[in-house]
């Protein structure tokens, strides 16, 4: 049974896209797009590629304006805030994972897992503190003071993963965070990831295509077309 997202179902949502549409010259992207995302809530996006997804989840984190329709995040209008508000917003309440790592190679791990809380204004000492007890978590302490490209994908994707949970964000926006990774390292990466998020009550918005991922969710919705569809049960 396939039921359409309705975000007016949930008022107390901590995240909603209502109606999005979103077009790259004559390419449409999103035609419609509804999603809700809960506190806590792990939530995949499933569907083909080309079908919109990374759109939504851009949209969703301010990252790209869509043509019309609205996006919430709690009680705030994100069309509503500035840029600099929304970057804010980026920084202090989002975390971010993608398929390749994005990991400054200039930078130690460390460094690396340390930079958004630097970026923040959190002290030298503290961040690095912060950012080594996060690498221990995620079982890759032994890599902090490698540049990422001495370590393997895994690890990489361990250290991306601590990065992006190192700020103590609401919501981690994860595009494809096991693309590059074997299927023994993707599960590991999906079991660290889920298991941090529900520690520290995270949602997560994760975009897959593979249904093993998708099964660490709370909840998987299908993206086609630009369209969002939601799977009961
Ligand atoms: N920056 C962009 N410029 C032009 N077309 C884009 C851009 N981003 C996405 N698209 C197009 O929008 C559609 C949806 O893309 P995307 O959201 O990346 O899908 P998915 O993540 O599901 O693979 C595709 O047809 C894609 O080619
Ligand atoms: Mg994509």
């Amino acid at each position: 049974m396939a039921a359409p997202a309705d975000p007016s179902e949930s008022p107390g949502a901590l995240l909603a896209a209502i109606e999005l549409h979103k077009r790259f010259g004559a390419t449409p992207a999103l035609d419609g797009a509804s999603l809700r995302v809960d506190a806590g809530e792990i939530v995949a996006l499933m569907g083909p590629s080309g079908s919109g997804k990374s759109t939504l989840l851009h949209c969703l984190a301010g990252i790209v304006g869509p043509d019309a329709g609205e996006v919430h995040y709690g009680t705030r209008r994100l069309s509503a805030m500035s840029e600099a508000g929304r970057s804010a917003l980026r920084r202090g309440e989002f975390g971010f994972v993608f398929q390749f790592g994005q990991l400054v190679p200039e930078l130690t791990c460390a460094e690396n897992v340390a930079l958004p809380l630097r970026l923040g204004g959190v002290g030298r000492r503290a961040a690095r503190e912060r950012a080594h007890a996060q690498l221990a978590r995620l079982g890759v302490d032994d890599v902090a003071g490698k540049r990422p490209g001495e370590v393997s994908g895994g690890q990489g994707q361990r250290v991306a993963v601590a990065r992006a949970l190192v700020s103590e964000p609401r919501v981690i926006f994860a595009d494809e965070p096991t693309g590059a990774l074997d299927s023994l390292n993707g599960e590991e990466v999906m079991r660290l990831l889920t298991e941090a998020a529900r520690t520290a009550a995270a949602a997560v918005v994760l975009v897959t295509h593979d249904a093993r991922v998708a099964a660490y969710s709370d909840r998987e919705v299908v993206v086609r077309d630009g369209r969002t569809r939601s799977l009961a049960g």
